[in-house]
């Protein structure tokens, strides 16, 4: 994009955002503050991204009819797909009859969106080194593919699913059924396929976001930011922090495999790169083509966070992906299920050194969904974890 516009003008530079929770609501907000009109799409109405466009719709982005019609009504330059359950095939044929540019591209966003699609491109293709795995369509797949190799301890996950939905680990053979019955409880589409992973006794895993953007020359140049190091729990983030130490080997290997990876997936805009570490080795587990939830960390850390560096790649600009302290990360969760929660505490969360917090403005709260999230800065990662922990069980949701 050579030029920027002016928003709500026939020369205003639109993009569309295809979900609007917290990590679309921050990309929004570094799109708006560069003076482009935004339309944040969800499922729900009042999603946190939408309360920051200019122009909110709620359709079923699963759906291709309705993607189609709403891409061709607004029209909009670029679509920024956030999250995963979105009709990528449709966004692949919009790509091609040349109506919208799909960040990164139409085909990242479909391959990432499926275990299969993105483990077999990685290893298969590429080469690169992944957990042993298989494919499976019933019980006794999984059984057999267990037998002849991946062995036990493994991990079961639906092959359509993210957030650790579905996902189990099996220790052992009592654990096979019960891990199968509930990959088939917790996909998001019917079909029952699944994806067995021999299990990865790694020392920490990592993610390394990976932008790819304009140069001077109008080429494609991959810049990394800092290994940001987390804790999962059952599938889902609960504390990150940046830098992440890490040996100089291991850390060339995962930018390698970063860039061997972005590269082919191609096109503008920020990756999380997800990978195993142990020792010298590294494993690559999956990635995100877009900004990625254990990167919110980077709102306190970085000069540029993941949002604004999403939102300059894209657009063309140039980017700058330099720490600027060390920092943390700390979920705060609902606890409770109720519209319309209110949070007590945050003044007192908000008095721990060097803090800040960002609550995401969610209309309805669940005892295990993301509503906020506490940041810390410090010279010492391990004072930010603590003090970022310390903030986020300060704030104290509860029903009305
Ligand atoms: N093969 C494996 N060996 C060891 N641990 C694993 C393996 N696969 C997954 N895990 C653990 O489970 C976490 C979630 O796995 P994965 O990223 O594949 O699922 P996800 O549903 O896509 O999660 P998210 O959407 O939060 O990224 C990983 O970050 C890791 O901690
Ligand atoms: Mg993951």
């Amino acid at each position: 994009m050579k030029t920027l516009g002016t928003p709500l003008s026939p020369h205003a530079t639109k993009v569309m955002l295809l979900g609007s929770g917290e990590l679309g609501k921050e990309v929004l907000i570094a799109l708006q503050r560069l003076g482009v009109e935004t339309i944040a799409v969800d499922r729900y109405d009042n999603a946190p991204g939408q309360q920051v466009a200019h122009h909110a719709r709620t359709i079923t982005m699963s759906d291709p009819a309705q993607l189609k019609a709403l891409i061709e009504a607004e029209r909009p330059h670029l679509v920024v797909p956030e999250i995963e359950a979105i009709a990528t095939p449709m966004l692949e044929e919009l790509e091609a009859a040349g109506v919208v540019r799909v960040i990164p591209t139409a085909r990242a966003a479909r391959l990432t969106m499926d275990r299969e699609g993105i483990r077999r491109l990685a290893a298969e293709t590429l080469g690169l080194p992944t957990s042993p795995y298989k494919f499976c369509d019933s019980l006794a797949e999984l059984q057999a593919a267990i037998d002849a190799g991946i062995g036990y301890p493994c991990v079961v996950k639906p092959v359509m699913s993210s957030s650790g939905k579905g996902q189990s680990k099996i220790d052992g053979p009592a654990d096979v059924q019960k891990a199968w019955d509930y990959a088939m409880a917790g996909g998001r589409v019917s079909g029952g396929r699944i994806i067995v992973e021999g299990f990865i006794d790694f020392d920490y895993e990592i993610t390394l976001l990976t932008v790819r953007a304009l140069d001077a020359a109008g080429q494609v140049e991959t810049h990394f930011c800092e290994p940001i190091g987390h804790i999962q729990v059952s599938g889902d983030y609960i504390e990150s922090w940046q830098p992440h130490p890490m040996p100089g080997t291991a850390l060339a290997r995962s930018r390698q495999i970063a860039k061997a990876v972005t590269d082919n997936l191609g096109g503008q805009g920020l990756y999380g790169v997800e990978l195993f570490v142990k020792g010298d080795q590294v494993w690559f587990s999956e990635v995100s083509p877009r900004p990625h939830d254990t990167g919110l960390v980077t709102l306190t850390t970085q000069v540029q966070s993941e949002f604004e560096l999403h939102a300059r790649a894209i657009l063309g600009l140039p980017v700058n992906t330099a720490l600027r302290s060390p920092g943390a990360s700390a979920v705060i969760y609902g606890g409770v299920e109720a519209k319309g929660i209110v949070f007590d505490g945050v003044a007192d969360a908000l008095r721990v050194p060097n803090t800040d917090i960002r609550l995401f403005g969610k209309p309805e709260s669940f005892v295990k969904r993301r509503m906020g999230v506490a940041l810390a800065f410090d010279a010492d990662v391990q004072v930010a974890r603590t003090n970022a922990k310390l903030a986020a069980s300060k704030v104290k949701p509860r029903v009305a």
